[in-house]
């Protein structure tokens, strides 16, 4: 075992209150190397009535020789750092402070029941105990390296990451949309024996519609991609039933509701072989004598509102049944439209006619990747967006029938707290408002007053994984993407294209 000596890194110490079972502290051997062998989050196992693996939380520097202020200003009055009069830089020790988190024994995971003892010698985590602790899968989703552990692949089991919806909260430009793009590459690489899934991809600021570009020799997944700009989107009104006409205009009445529901029977009777646009739908209530002229104004005024979104004709762009594939990705680029409410209803759209295509097992199981997804499933009623209750329905019933939401938000405390306490696993970069933090603590029991001081200092790119995906909390460094990243135009590029474009 000459590895196990080349990782020892320190031995137990005893506290007042402590070893114990839910923490300990150690005290760093003493190296020739400049920097600490040890961080924060990083993992470390001990020979204790079978492997105990536990994590540092804490890290400190003690000397006893500076103890007492009053002795240090008097000794240093002279002149003389106390380092020139005493041994003081021997004095100085590095403790760690580490959270038990399970213990191995004949390979069988359970949980810590007794203390470590003092004494005991403490090494680096083994990758391979490691993997089996956070119970990874080789032939999972591949994130990035494990922090501190730079051998480890985080490779999450698709199951287990996706099947009980994912939430990747972070604040703007520490990583979501890029590490949301190594997990769609992740699936799009995915073999197809290894089951794949199909990926919509909700895309509001165009960021994604690199995917299909060709990668100048890179590795290129445009083959596997289909993008369609929003303004190019068309709903076939004959699907949408006259209560979800109901949940896009909430001003309706139920009378109104009523009324709507039997026209739009109608409407289906007639065509019952064809398909009808919304305006077959107001040429008929236009035609209606019979019907009450206050009403037929009114579904009138509320259904040319509608028709000036320009999405409600008699056929599907893209149609969706074919659209959706295994393995390959589906990219609604909303950058084209400013305006919040259509987007709501394309959203809205979508979301619903695949829920119940995939009910109906006409299309693969998929994951929804829903970007800035507090505007379209806000928690403050003042918020309000039509596509609030689709998305609950996702995040509560979504599992069952293979129907997985990914929604990303740089505000957690204004996302339905819903689809936040559904999401089974959050991915969690760089925060720092301190109502959001809060929030976060509270969506999740894992999560200790010590994590979450990470999470606001962690560097773009490194990310905490917590909750179905993994056994315990862990940070994750994401890795480079393989695709074409957006070609966004540095602020200098976009001002000089600005002044050229006027002086022609
Ligand atoms: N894992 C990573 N590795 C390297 N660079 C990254 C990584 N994550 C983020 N970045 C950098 O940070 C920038 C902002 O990330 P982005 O995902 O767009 O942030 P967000 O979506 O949270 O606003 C990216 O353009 C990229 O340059
Ligand atoms: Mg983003």
């Amino acid at each position: 075992m000459i590895w196990l000596v080349h990782r020892e890194i320190g031995t137990v110490i005893a506290t007042p209150n402590g070893p114990a079972v839910n923490h300990f502290s150690f005290v760093l051997r003493e190296t020739n190397q400049p920097s600490i062998p040890l961080q924060k989050g990083q993992f470390v196992q001990l020979n204790s009535m079978g492997l105990l693996i536990a994590m540092v939380e804490n890290i400190v520097k003690t000397n006893r020789y500076f103890d007492h202020p009053d002795a240090v200003s008097e000794y240093e009055r002279g002149g003389l750092p106390l380092s020139a009069i005493f041994p003081a830089d021997r004095w100085e020790y590095i403790i760690a402070f580490a959270k038990p988190l399970g213990i191995f024994n004949n390979n069988q995971l359970s949980r810590v029941s007794f203390p470590p003892s003092p004494g005991d010698k403490v090494y680096l985590a083994d990758n391979s105990i490691l993997s089996k602790l956070l119970g990874l899968d080789s032939q999972g989703i591949a994130l990035g390296h494990i922090c501190y552990h730079e051998e480890l692949t985080g490779t999450f089991n698709l199951t287990r990451l996706f099947q009980k919806h994912i939430a990747i909260l972070a604040m703007s430009g520490a990583g979501k949309s890029y590490t949301t793009s190594v997990i769609i590459e992740e699936l799009l690489n995915r073999r197809k024996e290894l089951g794949r899934l199909g990926i919509v991809i909700l895309d509001v600021h165009g960021e994604y519609t690199s995917f299909a570009e060709s990668n100048n020799g890179g590795p290129d997944f445009s083959d596997r991609v289909t993008v369609i700009r929003s303004s190019y989107f068309t709903a076939n009104t004959s699907y949408i039933s006259s209560g979800q006409f109901a949940e896009m205009l909430p001003q309706m009445s139920p009378i109104q509701v009523r009324e709507l529901t039997q026209i739009v029977a109608e409407l289906q009777n007639t065509k019952s072989h064809n398909a009808y646009s919304l305006k077959d739908l107001i040429t008929l209530i236009e035609s209606k004598e019979t019907l009450n002229k206050k009403t037929q104004e009114t579904l009138l005024s509320w259904l040319y509102e509608l028709q000036g979104f320009n999405i409600f004709e008699d056929f599907e762009n893209p149609e969706l049944e074919e659209a959706i594939k295994p393995g390959h990705a589906l990219i609604i680029d909303l950058s084209d439209t400013t305006n919040l409410r259509k987007k709501q209803i394309i959203i809205t759209y979508l979301a619903r006619r695949l829920f119940n295509l995939r009910k109906r097992e006409l299309i693969a199981p998929y994951a929804f990747i829903l970007e800035e997804a507090h505007q379209f499933c806000p928690e403050s009623a003042k918020r309000f967006a039509i596509s609030r209750t689709i998305i609950e329905t996702y995040a509560r019933e979504g599992r069952k029938f293979g129907a997985s939401l990914v929604v990303l938000s740089q505000r957690p405390v204004h996302l339905s707290t819903t689809v936040l306490s559904q999401c089974g696993t959050h991915i969690i970069g760089r925060i720092t408002n301190p109502y959001d933090l809060d929030h976060i603590k509270k969506s999740s029991e894992q999560i200790t007053k010590e994590t979450l001081n990470l999470i606001s200092t962690l560097p773009t790119g490194e990310v905490l994984v917590v909750g179905a995906a993994c056994n315990f909390p862990v940070f994750v460094k994401v890795r480079k993407r393989l695709s074409k990243e957006p070609d966004f135009l540095k602020l200098e590029e976009a001002a000089v294209h600005f002044e050229k474009s006027k002086t022609i």
